[in-house]
This record gives C-alpha cells, structure tokens and sequence, in this order.
C-alpha cells in the first residue's frame, strides 16, 4: 500500500515547515503509475519535471560512450527517493536517464510549482543542495572506479600484446636465421654466381628474409622499451657522426628515389664542441627510423632536412635539437602523439607496397614507438608539428629531438615527466 502523498512530501521534504505549503504541493502534484521499462527521464533532453517515488523502483543510468549504447548504472530509487531535481533547478539538460523496473507510482511535480516553494523555503534548498552535492560526488567516486577498471584491463591486455610480441619475435628469429644463412651460402656457390635467374631468385630471398630479421629486431626493441628494459648509456657522442652515419645507411634509397637530401650540422657555441652525453647506439636507431620515415612518407624528388642546432631549455639547462623535416603527405594534427604508440599506423593497412623505403611503402608502426623509447631514456623530448594530410599540397611534417647535452640532467626530466605526465 503506497504512502499517501502529502505524508510522503513531509517525509522526503522536511525542509517545508508551512502545512500550508504541503498541502498545496500536494494538491498541484500529479500522481501517475507506469510499467515496467518506462522512461521516464531522458538522458540530454530538457525536461521540467521532478520525481518522487511512490512506490516501485527506477534505475538511473548515464551513457558511458557518446557513439554506442553502453550505460553505467549509477544507481537505482525506491520508495520516497526523488530525482529529476538537478535539470529543473539549474535548467540544463537531463544529465541521466531514469526507466522503471517494475511497475512504479510516482508524484510529479512541474518545475515552476517546485521552484516557487524552493524560494520560499531556505532549509529546504539546503536539502537540495547537499543531496545534490552527494549524489554529484557519488557518481564522481562511480566514474573514478569505472576507469580505474578499464585502465588495469588496457594494461593487461597491453601485457599480453608485449608477451605475443616477444614469443612471436623469438619463434620467427631461429628459422629466419637458419634461412639468411642458407641464401648466403648458396650465393657462394659457382653454378648460381654464374646464373643471373638463380643468382636474382636467391638475392630475393636473402633480402626478404633481411627485411624479415629487421621487423623481428623492430619488434624486440619496442617489446623491451615497453617493459623499460633499456638505460641508455652515457658516452660522449658526437651527433653530427651519428646522423652521418644514419645518412650513409640510406644513401642508395635517396639516390633512386631522386630525394634532396640537405644536411644542416652545427656546433655547439656554448663549448665549440659537438659531443654529448648519450648512447650512440640507441640514438642511431632512433635517427634510423625517423630519416626512414621522412623517406617513406616523401613523393620521389622531395626534399628532407635534417638540422641539428643547440639552445638553452628550461629544465635540461643546454640541449642538441635535432629536426627532420621533409616535404612529405604530413600528418593530420589529431594524429601527432598518438603515432608514437606501437603499431598505430595510419593509412590502410592494405596498401603496403614492397620495399622498405618506396613512397608510403608502409610498416608495423614500430617505427616511431622506437625512437620515442631511446629519446625517453635519454630524458630528452621527441614530437611532430605536421599542418595536416595533404597529399596533393605536401605540406610535409618536422619531427623534433630534443636531448640532454649532459647526462645528469636525464633525472630531472624523467621526475618532471612523472609529475605532470607527457
Ligand atoms: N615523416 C612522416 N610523414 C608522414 N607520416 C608519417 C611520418 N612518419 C610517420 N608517419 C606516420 O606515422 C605512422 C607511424 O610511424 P612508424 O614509423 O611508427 O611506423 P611505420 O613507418 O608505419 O612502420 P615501421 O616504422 O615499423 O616500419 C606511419 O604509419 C605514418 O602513417
Ligand atoms: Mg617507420
């Protein structure tokens, strides 16, 4: 048997002392019972009703994801629980939806009925604003919970992705290796030195299972920076050597796809010298993997610059600024930290031309993870500016270095990264 109603508005709102403004709310409160699975607020819409429960039960819900249908629950009402009261107090939109769950006798109670009684009683909007504030921190703690959730289970299963990786790479390397050494000594051999068809199908193989070898050694290193597994050394390094030397790894692939290559080295004012305190080989691949993309991403006859210069910074005091920027299809802005992920890649997927360093000949989106990994354990700073995709303009992309000149100051870096994040 449900309560009556004006008992029921004493009970829920003990902050209306006048018994003459409860029985007036009572009187201007519409009773009406609803099926099971009614809605009776709808999430985003602008309703000027409150609810409150007679008898039955609602559940109150809240889209997690704007595109798909998935809701939290953030909690359910029963007898002499109101809702409804925040959209009608501040005249926003729903901000959840209510449906019933059983069959459900409620009071309604229109907005301007309830605003003129609001304004008349202090005690009772106090009793709003503190049920109001609960719920609101309720729902922050639900929120909290509900991500915290969904961030262990990222994290597992980008765990999982990291053992796949790892199992996957060690199974692959044994017989790729056991293949490479075949192809190399069958290209010894007179009968296929002396025969250009053979000599070419083995040559096919042999670089096919190089290139192989490569993704395999791509997928080991950004397994073991994920787990940082890496410290980088800190030798002097001469940098203008290092990207000489990158350069010297891509020079067939310039010259045939007829790229301009322009080299801008300078010394470092501050001491006149050009070494650093880093580790040669982690910043090499770092390098490597960035001048292969600006050949990858750049149309036959662009051009490609790498800079390196050094300036004062804030938090690493003097560092080498390394650039490399390339006429290319640039890169859309929402895409520029999110291409320094493992395996993201844009473009489609089905697109992958032969050759490592053809026009977009495309990859496992390693690449960058990579060289962001080595710059990260050299407490140095990497990212991209790209006015966007444009394979018609060219409009190209510049992808910064940033690096500790000396290695104390790598410590700095990484306490600020973990303080304030990325
Ligand atoms: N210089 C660039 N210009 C335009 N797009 C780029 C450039 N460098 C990287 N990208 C984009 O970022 C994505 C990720 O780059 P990354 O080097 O990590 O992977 P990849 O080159 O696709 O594969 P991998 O390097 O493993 O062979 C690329 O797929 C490409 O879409
Ligand atoms: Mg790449």
């Amino acid at each position: 048997m449900a309560i009556q109603p004006l008992e029921l508005l004493r009970q829920t709102f003990p902050g209306i002392q006048s018994a003459e403004q409860l029985t007036q709310l009572a009187q201007l409160a519409r009773q009406a019972t609803y099926p099971p699975n009614t809605v009776l607020c709808h999430e985003g819409a602008y309703e000027k009703v409150l609810y409150l429960i007679c008898e039955g039960e609602v559940i109150i819900t809240k889209r997690f994801d704007t595109l798909e249908e998935d809701h939290l629950v953030l909690r359910r009402a029963a007898s002499g629980d109101y809702f409804g009261e925040m959209a009608i107090i501040s005249d926003a939109p729903r901000s959840a939806t209510v449906t019933t769950t059983t069959e459900t006798t409620v009071l309604e109670i229109d907005q301007d009925v309830f605003r003129t009684i609001l304004e008349k009683n202090a005690d009772l909007a106090m009793q709003m604003v503190r049920q109001t504030f609960e719920r609101l921190r309720q729902n922050d703690r639900m929120t909290l919970e509900e991500l915290r959730k969904a961030f262990e289970t990222l994290e597992k299963l980008d765990r999982a992705k990291l053992d796949f990786i790892e199992v996957t790479a060690h199974e692959l390397r044994t017989p790729l290796t056991i293949m490479r050494g075949y192809a190399s000594m069958i290209l010894t051999d007179p009968i296929v030195r002396d025969n250009p068809v053979l000599r070419e199908m083995i040559e096919g193989i042999s670089n096919g299972s190089q290139r192989l070898h490569e993704i395999v050694n791509n997928m080991l290193d950004v397994q073991r920076i994920d787990l940082e597994q890496i410290s980088a050394a800190a030798v002097p390094v001469s940098l203008p050597l290092v990207l000489r030397g990158v350069e010297m790894q891509f020079k067939q692939a310039i010259q045939q796809r007829r790229l301009n290559l322009q080299m801008d080295l300078q010394q470092n004012e501050g001491d006149g010298s050009n070494y650093i305190e880093a580790d040669p080989g982690l910043l090499s691949k770092a390098f490597y993997h960035m001048l292969m993309n600006a050949i990858k991403y750049t149309p036959d006859g662009g051009t490609i610059r790498v800079a390196l210069s050094y300036e004062d910074h804030p938090v690493m005091e003097r560092v080498a600024h390394v650039q490399i920027a390339d006429s290319g299809i640039g890169i859309d802005p929402e895409y520029h930290s999110l291409i320094f992920e493992k395996f993201y890649r844009l473009g489609d997927v089905q697109l992958h031309s032969s050759g490592k360093t053809a026009f977009k000949a495309g990859g496992p989106g390693l690449g960058l993870a990579i060289a962001r990994g080595a710059v990260l354990a050299h407490g140095g700073e990497i990212w991209v500016e790209s006015a966007g995709h444009d394979e018609a303009a060219f409009r190209g992309s510049v992808f910064h270095v940033l690096l500790p000149i000396q290695a104390a100051l790598r410590e700095k870096m990484a306490l600020l990264r973990v303080r304030y994040g990325e």
